[in-house]
């Protein structure tokens, strides 16, 4: 869970919205596209917030986690209309899903970006329907920062950065080559953590990246490729893999190939889910760094905060543990996801 300190610092001031050139009220019927239409039929109506979120895929037990933390706090109950669309890791379906939302007059927009660029038009055809947009989970690269209201997510650069700042430490010792697992091409998460591993190893001559290619974050994706680096590459010490998943497929390719996941081959890994902190727990990964993704009731918070013409922080960063061994045995009893 988001701690209390979390939610709580997205509450900021009452300050109007239409500081921002945005004004979407969806309480007592507003006048603009963002806020006309019934309750479950397009738009929002009565005290029912209608949202439209389009979600990546459910390429990962990472996403399969946010997805249902977005489901289960934008509810009926908690005073939402959630109309969700899964993009199958595809940009234009995604493209279509906002404009959809837009042509159906909801008052919200949010969506976790499969790719940082490629957005400035859906965006402002969005803005021109006075629609304002959340992000989670992953940034745009945009022209305009107005395209958008917020951005909830974790540091990926940090997290990249504390993987390698934990190999640099603790197997950098001596030369080591590392294979990395990349995230899906031109994706926020696969950008900052290869960017963040590469800035917190640089200065160590020890630590040598050998080879590097997307598994897309797919399980399946993380085993071929792992399946190819273990055929050219003879001397592998150590993988980085963008997410757990992947790791987890590396694992598979490891141990087919004759070799213990763990001991024989290190894997650091990003994201802390159930399956992931098993392997951690079971000595098969040695190092996870966690990504939070229960944003479920802080989306709900922001789009509250908003609806009721308060302000909120233009960047809302996560809060995330890491774990060796030891610790995840400790945590697993407890894990949510
Ligand atoms: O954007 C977050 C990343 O996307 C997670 O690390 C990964 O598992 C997911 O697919």
């Amino acid at each position: 869970m988001l701690s209390r300190s979390l939610r709580s610092r997205i509450l900021v001031t009452a300050t109007a919205v239409a500081a921002l050139g945005l004004a979407a009220c969806s309480s007592g019927g507003g006048t603009t596209p963002g806020s006309s239409g019934t309750a479950g039929g397009g738009g929002g109506g009565g005290d029912t917030i209608t949202v439209g979120f389009s979600q990546v895929g459910a390429e990962s037990g990472w996403r399969a986690a946010n997805t249902k933390s977005i489901q289960e706090s934008l509810t009926k109950e908690n005073g939402f209309d959630l109309k969700f669309s899964d993009a199958q890791q595809k940009q234009e379906n995604q493209i279509q899903a906002i404009r959809s939302y837009i042509a159906q007059g909801v008052d919200y927009i949010a969506f976790s970006p499969v790719v940082e660029t490629g957005w400035d038009a859906v965006l402002e055809e969005a803005k021109q329907a006075n629609i304002p947009v959340i992000l989670t989970d992953r940034a745009v690269d945009v022209a305009d920062e107005t395209l958008y209201q917020t951005f909830i997510g974790s540091d990926f650069v940090e997290e990249g950065r504390r993987i390698g700042q934990w190999v640099s430490e603790n197997l950098g010792t001596e030369p080591i080559n590392v294979v990395e697992l990349q995230g899906t091409t031109g994706s926020a998460p696969a950008i900052d953590r290869k960017a963040g591993f590469e800035e917190a190893t640089k200065d160590n001559p020890n630590v040598k990246v050998v080879a590097s290619q997307t598994g897309d974050f797919t399980r399946d994706g993380g085993k071929k490729v792992m399946e190819g680096f273990l055929q050219s590459n003879p001397d592998i010490d150590v993988v980085y893999a963008h997410n757990d998943d992947m790791g987890l497929g590396a694992i598979e390719a490891i141990e087919a190939a004759g070799k213990k996941p763990g001991e024989d081959i290190k894997i650091v890994t990003i994201d802390g889910v159930k399956d992931g902190m098993t392997a951690l727990a079971e000595g098969k990964i040695n190092y996870i760094v966690e990504c939070n993704p229960l944003l479920g009731p802080d989306l709900a918070d922001i789009i509250k905060t908003l609806d009721s013409g308060g302000t909120v922080e233009r960047r809302i960063v996560t809060e995330d543990g890491a774990f060796d061994q030891e610790q995840a045995k400790e945590a697993l009893p407890d894990r949510q996801y």
